[in-house]
């Protein structure tokens, strides 16, 4: 699939987290193409390989769980590259089990992954773009914060948690001039659903509008817009869908 080459986010400095792969990489890969500067950043240390691929300038090795860590790495970019104008927050961890077997531990690693790191990123790019006046915040959630999901009880919590946070957050800011949206994909073909049964993806595949699951490439676009001036201008606190028809909200 192409990827765009335009000006939409010249000048911009972008950090994306989960930036090693599916999503998040895709997002690097369409925000660079878009003239921005961006550094990418993941748990994984294979991320330090995506920045040629993706056209990014550097590469942070993070795990966003840890509060201290998180601080530093925004520091460090800031003081590397210059203000961070963009944020993307792109991470995440999927498991399945159904609640009443749920274990507290699986509870507490999802929202903690998927949930309270969003919250400390965006805070932790807050200060620099309130100084400024200038930010845009994009988070990526789920379709599954929207509706729920048989054995994803923790997964869904999480999502609906950045969902709300995001809009809790874009009614704080957006008059200081810091946009913060979601976007919340449908089902989408990355490692994160690798994992999760073919029989549920072929009866999910049949009840989607569309007929199939979406590609990252499809997906980058949207944050491309958010984070762009005008096309980004007039979202705040909006939760927007590339799912393949499975919400309509
Ligand atoms: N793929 C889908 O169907 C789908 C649908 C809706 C929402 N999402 C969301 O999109 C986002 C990206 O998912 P994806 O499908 O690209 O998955 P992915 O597994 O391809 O990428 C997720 C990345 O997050 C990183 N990560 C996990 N834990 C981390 C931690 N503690 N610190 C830093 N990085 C960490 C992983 O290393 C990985 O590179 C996630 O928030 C996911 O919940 C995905």
């Amino acid at each position: 699939m192409s990827v765009p080459q335009t000006d939409l986010l010249a000048g911009r400095r972008v950090l994306v987290t989960g930036a090693a792969s599916g999503i998040g990489r895709a997002i690097a890969t369409h925000c660079a193409a878009a003239g921005a500067s961006v550094v990418v950043s993941d748990l994984d240390p294979r991320v330090a390989a995506v920045v040629g691929p993706t056209g990014a300038v550097g590469a942070k090795v993070l795990d966003v769980t840890d509060e201290e860590a998180v601080a530093e790495v925004v520091a460090e970019v800031e003081a590397e590259l210059g203000a961070i104008d963009v944020l993307v927050v792109s991470h995440g961890i999927l498991t399945q089990a159904p609640l009443a077997d749920m274990s507290t531990a699986l509870w507490e690693e999802t929202l903690a992954v998927d949930l309270t790191s969003v919250f400390r990123l965006n805070r932790a790019v807050l200060p620099g773009m309130l100084a400024r006046g200038d930010g845009r915040i994009v988070n990526v959630a789920s379709q599954l914060g929207l509706k729920g999901g048989a054995s994803l009880a923790h997964y869904a919590a999480a999502k609906a948690g950045v969902i709300a946070m995001t809009k809790s957050l874009a009614l704080e800011v957006s008059s200081q001039g810091v946009l913060a949206n979601v976007i919340a994909p449908g089902p989408i073909e990355t490692p994160l659903v690798d994992g999760i049964d073919e029989e549920w993806k072929v009866a999910k595949r049949a009840e989607l509008p569309l007929g199939r699951f979406g590609v990252p490439d499809e997906v980058a676009p949207t944050a491309v817009l958010l984070a762009s001036d005008p096309g980004g201008n007039l979202f705040v606190g909006q939760v927007l869908g590339p799912n393949s028809g499975d919400v309509m909200p």
